[in-house]
């Protein structure tokens, strides 16, 4: 392995053949690549330099996938603790509980098994860091996101208020999954 590929690098085949590599994200390469994904997917785009603050003082782990062609296909991360609501079940240190967060792929990268593969790859880094157990949150009628979490054994175990709508600063509900992983 070249010395300056992270441990945490890791190269996958995804199931339509093309291939990957998953590595953490870093603030002086990548800012730039996690903002684009954020405007593509319409939000948070005011959050990335919290997140990149949260990755640096041990309160997230963040990921991204590249492709062979060195284009950027996706993120991952996954939050030590719910720092905006302070939910226990959803995220927590305490009770080794981390909460995926900012799944994104690429549109044009799509449905050829890269948020599976990312989502396994963060379950092994969430192990390596102490983590037993992954929770996700998302929108009732978000159907390919609950499918994908559904079909990597994560079961529900709640539902009720969340999200503020960036648009009508209505309170949306959300879903909640979880599955122990160690
Ligand atoms: C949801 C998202 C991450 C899926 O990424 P992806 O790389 O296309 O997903 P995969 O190719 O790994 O597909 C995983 C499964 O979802 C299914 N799937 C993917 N896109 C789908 C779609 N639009 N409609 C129905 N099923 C879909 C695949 O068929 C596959 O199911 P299978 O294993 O039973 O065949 C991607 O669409 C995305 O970034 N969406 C916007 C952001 C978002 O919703 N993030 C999740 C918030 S929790």
């Amino acid at each position: 392995m070249p010395s300056q590929v992270a441990e945490e690098t890791i190269y996958i085949t995804l199931r339509d053949g093309r291939k990957i590599v998953a590595r953490p994200t870093d603030r002086n390469i990548d800012r730039e690549t996690v903002y684009n994904f954020r405007v593509e997917c319409g939000w948070d785009m005011d959050k990335v330099d919290d997140w990149f603050d949260m990755v640096e003082n041990g309160l997230r782990l963040e990921y991204l996938a590249i492709g062979e062609d060195g284009e950027p296909v996706g993120m991952i991360a996954l939050d030590l603790e719910d720092m905006h609501y302070k939910d226990v079940e959803v995220a927590s240190r305490a009770t080794k509980t981390g909460c995926v967060a900012s799944l994104y792929i690429a549109k044009s990268k799509r449905k050829g098994g890269a948020a599976l593969a990312l989502i396994e790859y963060l379950e092994v880094q969430a192990k390596a860091n102490g983590v037993e157990r992954i929770t996700m949150n998302t929108l009732p009628h978000n159907a390919t996101s609950r499918h994908i979490f559904e079909s990597l054994g994560y079961k529900k175990f709640k539902e009720g208020l969340r999200y503020k709508d960036p648009f009508s600063e209505e309170v949306l509900e959300a879903v909640y999954y979880r599955k122990q992983i160690q």
